[in-house]
């Protein structure tokens, strides 16, 4: 039996708009209330983009998917023009956010410190939250991954007290592995996995071993399966193929014989 309960997340990116989103989600529930993906006993989680939470907080009602935000501001509420609030997302249904994307980082100059404000106002909203984080291709030829990971992951979590970490899963994503159809091989991310988790239990001895760790980057139905057997991978953070329902449910599926 795992040792961690794997979660399954869909990052729908900037793609569905309330319509479509609701209608995804629908579909998606159907499809896994009737069996596919069935036996994963993992969590699943979507993430819509913020003006389509409505409709899929609605479409999802009752049923055991989790909504998240995609990103959130560090603040509440404020003189902040075109943010969405992580307590506002609260109160829309979202019990997860996502913040510290390669996206996020590269198109909107997020940073290590603008991160760990966000982690720290989605915790103080009663979110969950998964923190991205990842290195480019770049920094992977020059033998970077571990301390660029570290880096990102220690600013993250500066401030976040042990109690806290039961709310929290990490997404590592290397930025050369998404929307690109190159997946980390199953060695490679265990390797970062590894790397991370070793990391996390300088940080937090006693609570490191039930954190889960998921990969992200390329994941689709039929790279899944390996992907999630690695000791150190619980679950998967899926862009393109969380778009269909066919190929969210097979990684769901693949879930469960991990
Ligand atoms: P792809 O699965 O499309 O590579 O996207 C991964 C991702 O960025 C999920 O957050």
């Amino acid at each position: 039996m795992a040792l961690r309960t794997p979660i399954i997340a869909g990052n729908w990116k900037l793609h569905m708009g309330p319509a479509a989103a609701g209608a995804l989600a629908g579909y998606l529930r159907d499809a896994l209330e009737s069996g596919a993906g069935a036996g994963s006993g993992g969590e699943l989680v979507v993430f819509p983009t913020a003006l389509s939470i409505p409709s899929v907080v609605a479409a999802l009602a009752g049923s055991a998917i989790a909504v998240g935000i995609q990103e959130v501001a560090a603040k509440p509420t404020g003189a902040l023009t075109g943010a969405n609030s992580a307590v506002m997302a609260r109160e829309a249904g979202c019990t997860w956010m996502l913040t510290g994307h390669s996206e996020r980082r590269q198109f909107f100059a997020e940073t290590d410190e603008g991160v760990r404000d966000k982690v720290k106002a989605g915790l103080a909203a009663g979110l969950r939250v998964m923190v991205c984080i990842g290195e480019t291709l770049d920094e992977r030829k020059a033998g970077r991954v571990e301390e660029v990971t570290r880096r990102q992951l220690g600013v993250a979590l500066q401030g976040v007290p042990a109690s806290a970490l039961a709310e929290l899963a990490v997404a590592y994503e290397p930025v050369w592995a998404i929307g690109t159809g190159v997946t980390a091989t199953p060695e490679q991310a265990e390797e970062a996995h590894a790397s991370i988790r070793a990391y996390l239990r300088t940080l937090y001895p006693a609570e490191a071993d039930a954190l889960r760790l998921l990969y992200g980057g390329s994941v689709k139905a039929d790279n899944a399966a390996t992907l999630l057997g690695q000791p150190d991978i619980d679950g998967a953070l899926v862009g393109g193929a969380s778009l269909e329902v066919a190929s969210f449910a097979a990684i769901v599926g693949a879930a469960g014989a991990a």
